[in-house]
């Protein structure tokens, strides 16, 4: 480990004591568990500020079938609570970033400059990336400096997001604004009646806490790794804002509409609800074989979930809330639809979507274990992975490229664990089957002391890779393990 870590820890005390588990839980009592950090900022009420949408970003160029993409970290005062200027660090300054829609197959370039006094790494979620452009949480760009990531998008038609990777300060930095979303469309999503144009919507759903002039509050030491103490279980905001807005309202119309649902929330995870009928047609690695019909869906940190919802079953003049039923309070809310006119409608949802390989365990040249768990490192407390905190030069597996393996997890308590490089399925939660057809994910939630197995398999790329907890206050705190690809 870094000594800037070490230092840190003795720095923050978090040699102490660890803050109160879930009351009645016994099991888990001691382990710390993501806390609410309460704004000072006076907040504005639910459903008063329209959605805003991310400006797609343009190519710079476009030669020889690749895309050519600049994004410039800086920082940038923005207006998210009406009234305030909050500072934020943003791709190309605004929060979100802009969306990068890409195509399948064709190559993608992105030329990230990091015009802001920190160091920076860029981390395509999703992606199928060759290792130089991964991201690896040291392969850092320095303030001034720029770096080109190469994303050749072999790979499905999906919704992703990139967003900041920097080890030991992911928390803070995508906190500060550092994320947006990249959509890959693809031939065969393109041959299908769904919903298109403006009724194809990114939502990138994240909670943030304000200090009283509107500043982002979070509880950490500047220049320093990590978190306070206090905040180790992760940090909640007590706004939850979408596409950057707070409890916004989208007018709609009486057609269907997809919906991009992206978790871009530090530790927060959503059980989103209209109350109503939503249809899934999508999960984090793209179309399902079939849609599902649900009525709640619950996204923890990186997960996304693509689904369809038909304003035409509400009335004109109708409010459509979109809640949260993880949460309470104002954080049980999160964006309301205002229907309010007709429109022809040619979208559909067909039966079948796509087709989804299912990946044969009985194929798995091993099983590996990881154990996701608090504990001690360094004198201090933090998030280990087999009993150990990360090490950016320890490779705790050696898949071989074209294998097919099985990974099984299991948790102390809730961690979100996020795969680089490859899409996986998830073969058994505590050794039951999930329902239904195999999907693609990246990043599935353990909750408290489960077990979870995924196959995978390692295609296209030899190198460095690695495995981590989604809630980023538990990523800073070293719950991560390197792989390497040989
Ligand atoms: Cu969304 Cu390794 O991260
Ligand atoms: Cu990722
Ligand atoms: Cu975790």
């Amino acid at each position: 480990m870094t000594p800037t870590r070490r230092d840190a820890l003795r720095l923050l005390g978090l040699g102490a004591v660890a803050v109160a588990g879930a009351p009645g839980c016994s099991l888990l009592a001691g382990t710390p568990q993501p806390q609410l950090l309460a704004s000072k900022a006076p907040l504005p009420k639910p459903f008063t500020v329209p959605l805003p949408v991310p400006e797609v970003a343009k190519p710079v160029r476009s030669v020889g079938g690749a895309d050519f993409y600049e994004l410039t970290e800086r920082a940038a005062e923005v207006e998210l609570l009406p009234g305030l200027r909050t500072g934020v660090w943003g791709y190309g300054g605004t929060f979100p970033g802009p969306t990068i829609e890409a195509r399948s197959g064709r190559r993608t370039v992105v030329k990230l400059v990091n015009q802001l006094g920190e160091p920076t790494v860029l981390h395509l979620h999703g992606g199928h990336n060759p290792p130089e452009s991964d991201g690896f949480p040291t392969d850092l760009v320095a303030p001034g400096a720029s770096r080109e990531y190469v994303f050749p998008l072999e790979q499905r038609a999906a919704t992703l997001w990139y967003h900041d990777h920097r080890m030991d300060y992911t928390g803070p930095q995508v906190w500060r604004g550092l994320a947006g979303m990249f959509l890959v469309r693809d031939a065969e999503e393109e041959t299908l009646p769904l919903p298109a144009g403006e009724r194809d919507l990114p939502l990138l759903i994240c909670d943030r806490s304000f200090a009283a002039d509107g500043t982002m509050l979070y509880p950490g030491l500047a220049g320093r790794p990590g978190v306070l103490e206090a905040y180790m279980g992760g940090v909640l905001g007590d706004v939850i804002l979408v596409n950057g807005a707070p409890w916004p309202e989208l007018r709609v119309s009486r057609a269907r509409y997809r919906l991009r649902l992206c978790n871009a929330s530090n530790a927060r995870a959503y059980e989103l609800s209209t109350g109503g009928a939503m249809i899934q047609i999508g999960s984090d690695g793209g179309l399902l074989a079939r849609p599902r019909t649900v009525r709640q869906l619950r996204l923890a940190p990186g997960e996304r979930a693509d689904v369809v919802i038909d304003f035409s079953a509400y009335k004109l003049g109708q409010h459509v809330e979109l809640r949260n039923l993880a949460g309470e309070g104002a954080q049980g809310k999160v964006l309301r639809f205002a229907v309010d006119r007709d429109e022809t409608d040619e979208s559909s949802v067909p039966a079948r979507l796509s087709t989804v390989e299912a990946l044969d365990p009985a194929k798995a040249t091993v099983t590996r274990d990881f154990e996701l768990s608090s504990g001690s490192m360094h004198g201090g407390t933090g998030w280990l992975i087999n009993g150990k905190p990360f090490d950016p030069k320890r490779m705790e597996a050696r898949p071989k490229l074209g294998d097919i393996e099985v990974w099984r997890l299991t948790s102390d308590v809730a961690h979100p664990v996020h795969l680089h490089l490859d899409a996986f399925q998830v073969l058994t939660v505590n050794g039951e089957r999930p329902q239904g057809p195999p999907e693609w994910k990246d990043t599935v939630e353990l909750r408290d002391a489960q077990t979870v197995e995924i196959v995978t398999r390692f295609t296209d790329y030899r190198g460095r890779y690695v495995l981590h907890c989604h809630n980023l206050e538990h990523e800073d705190m070293a719950m991560m393990a390197a792989f390497e690809v040989v």
